[in-house]
């Protein structure tokens, strides 16, 4: 199970496997291991091997990816599936990130059927919700959010709390420069807590809930420090060693 506060970053298409080696012996001696908190790093998948190796003894430090598809195995060129996953030492999957829906047209629907199959594969699934912009400007940004959460929620139960984390990533706030305030910040998060409260009532403080859209070091503080806010899911500001380890430091 993902302790909160949980720093996670997402390597996307950076690092492979020798820039993967190089970046945990910068990162490793920057970084005790802590009894608090989570720290997760999800590296391409060609470069999962090489993290698996570098991390080995520090069990303290968990591996993802940043996509799956939801079949086990089969005809599906190019896809990964989260029991191939965690075959390779994968713990969670990030899924639906906004990147993925804006730029290869993954749907909500898509998106669901991703998050049950990481789940019934063993893994955590962090699902992201986040709005456009556009969105914002027009007022609808937490009824954007609520489609995009309750789409995956029919697929979910209580028992599934475990293995589910949530982030919320502002598309506007994603490698843009342009932070939510610790405000907005709380403000969705207390109304996604809201949403799991509904779906998953038995379980939903268990659930960590991220903020991710350009964190850094200078703002890291006090976003994790804004309340209903349980993990940061980190882009850009991963991909350095010592960045990266200021950050983890910060959970406990
Ligand atoms: P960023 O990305 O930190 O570079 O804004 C966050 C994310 O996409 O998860």
């Amino acid at each position: 199970m993902i302790q909160a506060p949980v720093i996670a970053g997402n390597w996307k298409l950076n690092h492979g496997p020798s820039e993967t080696v190089r970046f945990f012996q910068d990162f490793l001696p920057r970084l005790e291991p802590a009894s608090a908190g989570s720290v997760v790093i999800c590296p391409p998948s060609l470069s999962l091997a090489a993290a698996v190796e570098a991390l080995a003894g520090r069990s303290d430090l968990l591996l993802g990816v940043q996509n799956v598809y939801w079949e086990d195995d089969g005809a599906f060129t190019g896809e990964i599936s989260p029991a191939m996953a965690r075959d390779a030492g994968a713990a969670l999957a990030i899924v639906g990130h906004s990147e993925r829906r804006q730029l290869f047209g993954e749907t909500d629907e898509q998106a669901a059927r991703k998050v049950r199959a990481t789940i019934d594969a063993g893994l955590a699934a962090v699902f992201c919700v986040g709005e456009t912009i556009e969105q914002r400007d027009a007022g609808s940004a937490f009824a954007s959010v609520e489609a995009q959460f309750s789409t995956v929620a029919k697929l979910l139960d209580d028992a599934d709390a475990p293995h589910l984390v949530l982030a919320y990533e502002p598309v506007w706030a994603i490698g843009s420069g342009r932070t939510a305030t610790p405000g907005d910040a709380s403000e969705m998060h207390a109304f996604i807590r809201d949403l799991l409260r509904t779906a998953l009532p038995s379980a939903d403080f268990s659930v960590p809930i991220l903020y991710g859209g350009s964190v850094k070091p200078e703002n890291a503080g006090e976003l994790l420090g804004a309340p209903g806010v349980d993990g940061l899911l980190i882009g850009g500001a991963s991909l350095d060693p010592a960045g990266f380890a200021e950050i983890c430091r910060l959970r406990g």
